[in-house]
């Protein structure tokens, strides 16, 4: 049944394409600040809805990377997301053999192998359902005799494996991202981090005892910015300061999250409760907020034999891009010229 009802969702139903849509195409969402902001904007109802829309981000990047790299948050918000990755490996038969997964953070002192570790949560909700052999997934070593020394190796690693695609994150209520607190250098890579009060206390439910560790190892500000893509999610009122700030303020180091404002293809996925504080002119761009529709089961094969000059006539531009948004990103993906014309009265 649960088959059944992801293919009830997903049969037919638009992906969206933003994820590897160049920064520089014609149907960009740009948030400006008035600064080098740029980053696109899903706003989704509710928890579910956020974990799908992510979950068709993902797999529309996996049809066109099979071999991807790519970085895993734990935690509540990708929870959802995991759950409908998993279903869409049996319903849609996407493979996933290829991929390599990397693991964002670990508590200092456990293991891979204890059952409170990340790495023991990932496992249990992704890489075992998905299949992954243990080849392909590389977590932090939380026990590592010199950690300092592992986190620069697993920095390493991931250069090897040819840098992160796509690096999924939630935030924190602090604006954390990963591990690093607030106060963490932006140019900083993978390192060993003291979790904040407000952090451990979060995150203490998981604990049996009721205590999250006091340290943990994660990649730094610097290592999320050199993935190819972001994707970070968050969901539930808790976190519509953390985004406000990470949206409408300074960029500080007091708020991690700000910087992924500079990344060039950075995608933020809130349900309603998240993006409450936001003022409208952030949002304001909606007609590039929407996901553009593009089906997923056609997305390998070229649109058009030959490269085409295109004339796209519409009443207004919202037309263009909310009836064939994802048709023209992907004309202009394949190299054809694109020429819009609006024919407006004016009176707007
Ligand atoms: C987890 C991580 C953290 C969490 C953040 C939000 O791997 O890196 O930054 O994403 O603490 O946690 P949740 O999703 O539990 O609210």
């Amino acid at each position: 049944t649960q088959s059944k009802d992801l293919d009830h969702h997903f049969r037919g139903q638009a992906i969206v394409t933003f994820l590897d849509q160049p920064i520089d195409a014609p149907l960009k969402n740009r948030y400006d600040v008035g600064r080098r902001d740029i980053m696109r904007i899903i706003q989704t109802t509710d928890f579910q809805e956020m974990s799908r829309t992510a979950a068709l981000l993902i797999l529309n990047l996996l049809l066109n990377n099979p071999q991807a790299v790519i970085g895993l948050a734990t935690g509540h918000t990708p929870k959802g997301l995991y759950r409908e990755w998993v279903l869409a490996r049996y319903s849609l038969g996407i493979a996933m053999n290829g991929l390599h997964f990397c693991h964002l953070d670990e508590y200092l002192g456990l293991g891979s192998d204890h059952p409170e570790s990340m790495a023991a949560i990932l496992r249990q909700q992704l890489i075992q359902p998905l299949g992954i052999t243990p080849d392909r997934i590389h977590y932090m070593p939380g026990t590592a005799e010199d950690p300092e020394q592992a986190c620069r190796e697993y920095e390493a690693l991931i250069a090897q494996l040819g840098g992160l695609d796509l690096q999924i994150l939630g935030i924190g209520q602090n604006g954390h991202i990963a591990f690093n607190e607030p106060g963490t250098p932006f140019d900083q890579h993978a390192h060993v981090t003291t979790l904040s009060p407000s952090t451990r206390k979060a995150n203490a439910s998981a604990f049996s005892n009721k205590e999250t560790p006091a340290q943990a190892m994660t990649l730094g500000p610097a290592t999320i910015m050199g993935s190819r893509r972001i994707l970070l999610m968050a969901s539930g009122s808790s976190k519509a300061t953390a985004i406000q700030n990470m949206l409408e303020g300074p960029l500080d180091e007091n708020c991690p999250a700000t910087l992924l404002r500079f990344h060039p293809n950075a995608t933020l996925v809130l349900d309603r409760e998240a993006a409450a504080k936001l003022s409208p002119a952030t949002l304001q761009p909606a007609e590039y907020n929407h996901p553009i529709p593009l089906s997923v089961f056609a997305k390998t094969t070229p649109l058009l034999d030959s490269p085409q000059r295109i004339l796209v006539c519409a009443p207004h531009p919202d037309d263009a891009s909310i009836s064939c948004g994802g048709t023209l990103a992907r004309l202009k993906q394949e190299g054809h010229e694109l020429l819009f014309i609006s024919m407006t009265t004016g009176h707007r």
